[in-house]
């Protein structure tokens, strides 16, 4: 276990200015998010593949502003030292920046969240901006961001054109500018990350987009063995918890059928 002091916005834009790495990952529940605070990591992400991953749709597309309000409550009950961000789900910031800075709102006044993250470029500019102006602070996404699945049609690899690539560099650029502290930059080729890298100041967090970002983050099911339904060719496993999970209930299962669960010491 590492004892750390409490991570801030400042020390991650240290950490790159010092070349050290940046980590993240996602959590949606308390226990979990109890279990990531004490590793050390930089980073928790409330993200909406919660979804997903825990909540069982094939995009991130249906989840809603009171669904992620309650799980990253929930997470933020476990955390108390990494820096704690909430995702902003679909149409939560897209109708009008007023809606969007009132959504992000929420996630400071009823959530615990100390920064917010949303999906797109030059064209989330203004809303960033008013979310920041408001006074809370906000990470970028951008490349394959999962909330346009449908007009990527799929979860394609983006910036693979060197126009895609420039378009890009400018939106990091764009982002930036307006104050946003962060960019996560999502299954896009290594070299255009590593162009966005060195053209911001500010960190760039990889997912899926190879070892030159300021840091890497991933979903934490993922990176367990708990998601199985796929597997990016970018994760990596460092555990397989549903096999774990499988044969543990299945021995507690078989325990109860012979009689053997509960003994005399389990008993009052
Ligand atoms: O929703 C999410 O978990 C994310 C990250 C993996 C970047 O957006």
């Amino acid at each position: 276990m590492v004892k750390q002091k409490k991570v801030t916005i400042q020390n991650l834009i240290t950490k790159k200015q010092k070349g050290e790495k940046i980590t993240a990952l996602t959590a949606y529940d308390s226990t979990m998010g109890f279990l990531l605070d004490q590793t050390g990591i930089d980073i928790i992400l409330v993200g909406d593949s919660c979804a997903m991953v825990v909540t069982g749709y094939e995009s991130t597309l249906p989840m809603t502003m009171d669904i992620m309000a309650y799980h990253t409550a929930a997470t933020r009950r476990g955390v108390s030292r990494a820096l704690f961000i909430a995702d902003m789900p679909f149409l939560s910031y897209h109708i009008n920046p007023d809606e969007a800075v009132r959504n992000a709102g929420r996630f400071f006044q009823e959530c615990g969240a100390e920064a917010v993250k949303i999906e797109g470029g030059r064209h989330m500019c203004e809303t960033a901006q008013r979310i920041i102006n408001a006074g809370m602070p906000v990470m970028g996404h951008l490349g394959l961001t999962p909330q346009s699945i449908r007009k990527f049609g799929g979860y394609t690899l983006q910036g693979k054109t060197e126009e895609a690539a420039k378009e890009m560099i400018r939106d990091a650029k764009a982002l930036e500018e307006v104050g946003v502290f962060s960019i996560v930059l999502e299954k896009i080729p290594a070299q255009v990350a590593k162009e966005i890298t060195d053209a911001v100041s500010i960190p760039t967090i990889g997912i899926g987009a190879g070892p030159y970002c300021d840091g890497q983050i991933l979903v934490t099911h993922d990176i367990l063995g708990l998601y199985e339904k796929f597997k990016p060719k970018f994760v990596r496993q460092y555990a397989q918890l549903a096999e774990i999970i499988r044969t543990a209930c299945t021995q507690y299962i078989n325990d109860v059928k012979r009689g053997d669960y509960p003994n005399e010491n389990e008993s009052y």
